[in-house]
């Protein structure tokens, strides 16, 4: 197939990506498991956020056989603080079909990748190209961005077509190191064509590129408006009592699915239930307030908006357990939502 000069190829991106790559826990190995759990922790997290969880997790849990026989706490505890649990939740999952079906080894095609839980096109991708040198592209926003730069694609950056079409461009220029080609793509977005600030004196396109031809590096991508945020008001109640503090699990699907948490009530901010009606619902009735605090937690889809009272009471409602601070701390996986309570304890 004929490419045009205004595409990532290999040949450029390959020596550059060898001389400047950056020095990741999860680069090295080539192991398809390490690879596997460093895509799917670094979906939703930074690279500089997820580095210490990675190796802290790899050490505990080293095998896709240790990650299968893992105990639910052990994991939770793991992924505490990088947030969307649902992801370590199919990671076990996942390990447990991995070993049921494969012998504990990782299919290097991409389609039967595609088939375990939580791997999705994008995964599927990165792991079958980094550990298998899989001749497949991983297309996320990054790649997107890099690639509209650098051809002057005005297509939205969430059109299906225009992701399907570029899937397609750039594994027809695929080479031999397929993994490297594939991560960099990730370090060009990562380290030169910054989504507000790309370094275009310094980037290996450079004369290749026509954003920066034509200066359009803040036109592209073409990013279509963000639906807004739902909001949700919430009293959070962290109640006291002789035996330790209370908390609940919360429901096992939704944000934050199985964590545990501080009671809490949402509240309509126009029309507020009295503190005496709200907590009267979770089941306390002699109480006294010591302290609130306010804070705000953003999640993707979704704000939260708190207000949380360290609350004193001798009422043990059954649908709470109580934990002793030490435990909370140490040993319980609190969402993260919520961590900023203990502040007031
Ligand atoms: N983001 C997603 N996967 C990555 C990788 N393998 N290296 C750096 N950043 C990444």
């Amino acid at each position: 197939m004929q490419t045009t000069v205004f595409f990532p190829l290999p040949e450029y991106l390959l020596p550059w990506f060898y001389a400047n790559q950056r020095n990741l826990p999860w680069r090295q190995s080539k192991n398809a498991y390490a690879v596997w759990v460093s895509e799917i922790m670094l979906q939703q997290t930074r690279v500089e956020a997820a580095k210490a969880h990675y190796i802290r997790f790899m050490q505990a849990l080293p095998t896709v056989f240790d990650l299968a026989a893992c105990e639910d706490e052990t994991l939770m505890k793991l992924w505490e603080g990088l947030g969307y649990y649902s992801r370590a939740r199919n990671l076990k999952k996942c390990a447990q079909q991995v070993v049921e079906e494969y012998g504990g080894v990782f299919p290097s095609d991409k389609k039967l990748l595609q088939k375990l839980p939580g791997i999705g096109e994008y995964t599927a991708g990165a792991v079958s190209s980094i550990a298998y040198e899989q001749k497949n592209p991983a297309i996320d926003g990054n790649v997107l961005r890099i690639c509209a730069r650098i051809e002057g694609n005005f297509a939205p950056i969430d059109s299906v077509e225009r992701k399907r079409a570029l899937y397609q461009k750039l594994q027809s220029v695929y080479p031999d190191a397929a993994g490297d080609y594939t991560q960099s793509l990730m370090e060009l977005g990562a380290l030169i064509c910054l989504p507000e600030t790309p370094k275009c004196n310094i980037c290996p396109m450079q004369g290749r590129c026509v954003a920066e031809r034509d200066g359009l590096q803040s036109t592209l991508p073409v990013i279509p408006k963000k639906a807004e945020k739902k909001k949700v008001t919430l009293s959070v109640f962290v109640l006291k009592t002789p035996k330790g503090i209370l908390l609940c699990k919360r429901p096992d699907k939704g944000v934050l699915a199985g964590m545990w948490q501080f009671p809490n009530v949402e509240v309509d901010p126009k029309n507020p239930l009295s503190l005496k009606m709200q907590l009267g619902g979770l089941g306390i009735k002699n109480y006294t307030v010591l302290k609130e605090q306010g804070h705000t937690h953003v999640f993707t889809h979704l704000i939260w908006d708190m207000t949380a009272y360290l609350v004193e009471t001798s009422d043990m409602p059954p649908a709470f357990l109580s934990f002793s601070l030490q435990e909370l701390e140490q040993n319980v996986s609190l969402a993260t939502a919520f961590k900023w309570c203990l502040r007031l304890l």
